[in-house]
């Protein structure tokens, strides 16, 4: 879909669907509104009279112009209250207009989104990522595709003072979808495709389009810098492993060192403790970390944050076979302490312990993140909405606080309990990889981690439950969410802004 800017008045608009938004609790319509209803005679309120229109959040209603306007169609969307209305209202405004228009057969549209209180570049940005999220498919696959695609959005302008700041917000809402989409495309490909292998090319391609540094370890290479526990789960797979290390760095002197680290685990049976059938189906997106980190440097380049950002992806699949590692097996991670595998099925704390090390010990960040579909018990804790945050530092779970809300993506902190790292104790190594003690599964993931962590804060976020939706909702269809890209966009740009 193309996407530009028009600063224009909505009476001028030329689209085969112009989209508008109404307050449940507006007095009257705004200018734009106004002047569109009076070219019309009063068609758009006796429409919206007619059909008892509140303007309540996800309320459509559309009608033809029947030549009144260069505009085919008119189709106004409820916005709720006008009170603590934010840029998520417009968001889920643009989602749902941009579905409608499309049902309708419409190939371009044209969105005049004006919320309370959201300012124009933030609302610009809403609108573009909500008709393009909105509007994401997956279909490759697919012999019998739709037919009905939109071709063209334009985020509408009545105010040239407002035209920077839309064009801005627009291209910023353009990355930040199309970052998310890939994430979503990575991870709903299945894993007879995206193998180890297939992540380190795209990683390169990603590298080579954005001018990023890029360097792909493979076992050999890991084997030497002490990579035990990440080459233990990798053992048991015919793919070779691929340990990916992206850079982003500033023209100018950085003000900030990050490290993002995505969990890549291709697909996981499990290992020798095999998962039940159950279990394992939706076991290929257990790559939807590393596919949000894929996501986030596509975007990076276009960004030009003053941070310097290394991403991090241990690659492997995590199988049963003859040379698969044992329950009981004992493994030395790259910071040297070594681990009592309890459970093979605890593989991506195994994985992430290493690149947690690597990153603490050749990269020495300021901080770094994490993301993984670490554990099943984040899903029982919160649900398919709401992914669970750790951070070892306050400020650190605040700044992604902040870059959640603003990017309409909802996160929760839960506590790095110190009393439930008793039952992470091993008889014979330093730390088992599972808990001998009973529930907490997504806090005593996140303990594990800390121990490879070197000090550096950190935090983790366990998407196991929001990476991938079991039904469509306003800003995608079920499959992969592509959840914390955008997330994780907003908190770049905060830790850019914030000094040290
Ligand atoms: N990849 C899974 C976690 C997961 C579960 C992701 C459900 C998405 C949906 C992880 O590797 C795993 O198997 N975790 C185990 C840990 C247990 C063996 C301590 C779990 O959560 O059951
Ligand atoms: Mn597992
Ligand atoms: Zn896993």
């Amino acid at each position: 879909m193309r996407v530009s800017v028009q600063v224009r008045k909505a009476v001028e608009t030329r689209a085969d669907v112009l989209v508008l938004g109404r307050h449940s609790d507006e007095a009257r319509p705004g200018p734009e509104t106004a002047a569109v209803d009076a070219r019309l005679g009063g068609l758009l309120s006796r429409v919206l009279a007619a059909e008892k229109f509140e303007g309540k959040p996800g309320q459509v209603s559309y009608f033809f112009t029947n030549g009144k306007l260069p505009a085919a169609r008119v189709m106004v969307l409820g916005l709720g209250g006008r009170r603590g209305t934010s840029a998520d209202a417009v968001r889920n405004a643009a989602a749902t207009a941009a579905r409608r228009a499309r049902e309708l057969g419409a190939s371009t549209v044209a969105m005049y989104l004006a919320a309370e209180g959201v300012p124009a570049r933030a609302r610009a940005q809403a609108t573009v990522e909500g008709a393009l999220l909105g509007t994401y498919r997956f279909d490759r696959y697919l012999k019998e595709k739709s037919a009905k695609a939109l071709t063209g959005l334009t985020v509408l302008e009545p105010d040239a003072r407002q035209g920077a700041a839309v064009r801005e917000g627009a291209r910023l809402g353009e990355v930040g979808a199309a970052a998310t989409a890939l994430a979503r495309d990575l991870t709903n490909e299945p894993a007879n495709v995206v193998t180890p292998t297939y992540l380190a090319d795209r990683a390169r391609e990603i590298a080579k389009a954005g001018r990023l540094r890029v360097r792909v370890l493979d076992r050999e290479d890991c084997a030497k810098l002490g990579m035990g526990a990440f080459l233990g789960v990798a053992q048991g797979s015919q793919e070779p492993p691929q340990f990916i290390h992206l850079t982003y760095a500033p023209r100018r002197r950085a003000r900030r060192k990050v490290v993002i680290i995505g969990k890549g685990i291709t697909f996981d049976s499990g290992g020798l403790d095999l998962k039940s059938a159950d279990g394992m189906l939706r076991m290929k997106g257990d790559m939807a970390g590393s596919a949000a980190v894929l996501g986030l440097f596509q975007a990076l380049p276009k960004l030009r944050l003053p941070v310097e950002v290394h991403g991090l992806i241990a690659a492997t699949e995590n199988m049963p076979s003859g040379t698969a590692q044992r329950p009981g097996d004992i493994v030395r991670a790259l910071n040297g302490l070594t681990i009592e595998i309890g459970n093979t099925d605890a593989e991506g704390r195994l994985t992430l312990a290493d690149a947690l090390s690597y990153a603490a010990k050749e990269i020495k960040p300021d901080e770094m993140v994490d993301m993984a579909t670490l554990t099943g018990a984040v899903v029982i804790a919160l649900g398919l909405q709401v992914t669970g945050l750790f951070a070892s530092q306050d400020g650190l779970a605040e700044r992604l606080g902040a870059g959640a809300q603003a990017a309409g993506e909802r996160i929760w902190r839960l506590p790095l309990h110190d009393d439930y790292k008793e039952g992470l104790k091993s008889d014979i190594a330093d730390l088992n990889n599972i808990s001998s003690q009973r529930g907490a599964g997504s806090i005593v993931a996140a303990l594990f981690m800390r121990e490879f962590t070197g000090g550096v804060p950190w935090a983790h976020l366990d998407i196991a439950g929001t990476a991938f939706s079991e039904r469509d909702g306003s800003l995608g269809p079920k499959g992969g969410t592509g959840v914390m890209v955008r997330t994780l966009i907003a908190y770049l740009t905060r830790a850019g802004g914030s000094r040290r």
